[in-house]
């Protein structure tokens, strides 16, 4: 098929045809043709879309303008563009703007045609005062392009919220929820109340749980599991699909700063540094076994927050954050971190201080690492870290916020990852990896 002469006019040849044939005049020029679905598409300079049905029984060289021949069928014809512009899409962000645009695009905008690839982390902004109830949008931070951008999300504002692999883990008093922030899809997880020890918390209920850390998404699969601290204690806790109650872990002796799933397992790291484990897929989900206690003096451990996270090669990472805790002149803010890795083939620890080129995102409240190549905006070897001291923030005004930056493991310089205002005493601004 081609265009030909002045008013680039449509024409085509079939074998055995003796010469081209050429389909009726069209009143206007014609800049570009592409046959798709058996039929043959032309746009003219008005930006008009023509058909002529080239192998159709009638009429083959009658040319039609495409969007009144064929209501409906240009809406499918629309919706298969529309579907392969989304595949081409790699940020979810863009993704997600691309399914904003209207009723058409969002119903192209689905999981199915979004083609996965690493995502930057998103920063869930502090929530703002809202008057439209069934509107309450949340606000996230793109690292990677420096937006921020509205999610409509009524089912997140005013509460507590955890993050884990995309979704948040929301806290009522009594009431818990996994929530996706894109599909806003919500599973109802059993009452709090269901861990024994809850009654002992009255008055510390909207403190509750502490940490979430979930095994694998809910969007990829049934088996998964959310896992968290709770309590005094920060005793561990699990939850499988199908299960009426959370399963309480046995109880460990000293308070758990932080959890992670890796291999299967669940592991934690206490106040003294020493790493635990549960084997939670095993015959003995809810017996803790210590994994290791570092050397006497090798973490610092006085005025830090501890992290765990699994690394490469068979080791985790426990990294030490110092100057979360207020200081006599009422004041707090990271000063450093040091990470540390313990390897679990031999039991060593060693210190680190290079993460080749890879980031870590650490704060409230899930800990995760990120591989860096080909990013422009999210650094390697660097910690992006947001405030998560409660018993800090908790005595400023407006709450947590204030302590975030980017620190850089080789020079030890401290950065704002996010230059504005927000602060929060339910929920400070928390890392949410974006997935479907
Ligand atoms: C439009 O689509 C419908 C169903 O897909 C089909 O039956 C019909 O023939 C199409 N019309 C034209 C003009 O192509
Ligand atoms: C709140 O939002 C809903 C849904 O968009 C809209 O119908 C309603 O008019 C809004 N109410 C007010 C008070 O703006
Ligand atoms: C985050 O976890 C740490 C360690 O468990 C805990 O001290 C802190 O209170 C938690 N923050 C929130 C808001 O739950
Ligand atoms: C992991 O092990 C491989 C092979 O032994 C080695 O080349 C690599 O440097 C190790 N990576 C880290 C981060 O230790
Ligand atoms: C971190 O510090 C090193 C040494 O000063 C510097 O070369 C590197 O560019 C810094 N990285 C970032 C992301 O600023």
């Amino acid at each position: 098929m081609v265009t030909h002469g002045f008013a680039a006019s449509l024409g085509f040849w079939w074998p055995g045809d003796a010469s081209w044939t050429a389909v009726d005049r069209w009143e206007l020029y014609i800049y570009d043709i592409t046959y798709y679905k058996d039929k043959l598409y032309a746009v003219d300079v008005h930006g008009r879309v023509i058909v002529c049905d080239v192998n159709g029984p009638n009429n083959p060289t009658q040319v039609l303008a495409a969007v009144s021949l064929l209501m409906e069928n240009w809406s499918e014809l629309l919706r298969d563009l529309l579907v392969e512009i989304a595949k081409q899409i790699t940020s979810i962000e863009d993704f997600v703007s691309f399914g904003a645009v209207c009723s058409s695009w969002y119903a192209a905008a689905t999981r199915d045609n979004f083609t996965p690839s690493t995502q930057i982390p998103w920063l869930m902004l502090a929530d703002v005062e809202q008057q439209n109830e069934s509107e309450r949008w949340r606000q996230f931070f793109s690292l990677s392009s420096g937006r921020i951008f509205k999610v409509i999300l009524p089912e997140a504002s005013k509460i507590r919220c955890l993050s884990s692999l995309g979704w948040l883990l929301t806290l009522g008093e009594l009431k818990a929820n996994l929530l996706h922030p894109l599909s806003r899809l919500q599973i109802e997880l059993p009452d709090l109340n269901t861990f024994q020890d809850y009654d002992e918390h009255e008055n510390f209920l909207l403190d509750y749980v502490h940490r979430m850390v979930l095994s694998a998404s809910p969007a990829a699969t049934r088996d998964y599991m959310v896992m968290v601290t709770h309590g005094f204690a920060a005793s561990l806790g699990f939850w499988r699909p199908g299960d009426a109650s959370w399963t309480a872990v046995d109880q460990w002796e000293l308070y758990i700063y932080d959890i992670n799933y890796y291999k299967d397992k669940l592991y934690a790291v206490d106040v003294h540094g020493s790493v635990i484990v549960c084997d939670v897929n095993g015959p003995n989900p809810t017996q803790i076994n210590l994994v290791s206690s570092p050397p006497d003096g090798f973490l610092p451990l006085r005025n830090v927050q501890l992290y765990l996270l699994g690394w490469l090669n068979n080791t985790l990472l426990v990294v030490s954050r110092k100057g979360v805790q207020l200081t006599d002149a009422g004041n707090y803010g990271t000063t450093t971190f040091r990470v540390f890795q313990l390897d679990l083939r031999d039991k060593k620890w060693s210190e680190i201080n290079n993460l080749g080129n890879r980031a870590l995102f650490l704060g409230f409240n899930s800990s995760f690492s990120m591989e860096t190549s080909g990013m422009n905006r999210c650094k390697a070897n660097c910690i992006y870290f947001t405030d998560d001291c409660v018993d800090s923030y908790r005595s400023f005004p407006g709450g947590g916020g204030r302590d975030m930056g980017v620190f850089n493991i080789s020079d030890g310089s401290i950065k704002p990852h996010f230059d504005g205002r927000s602060l929060s005493l339910v929920t400070p601004p928390t890392w949410v990896q974006p997935s479907f």
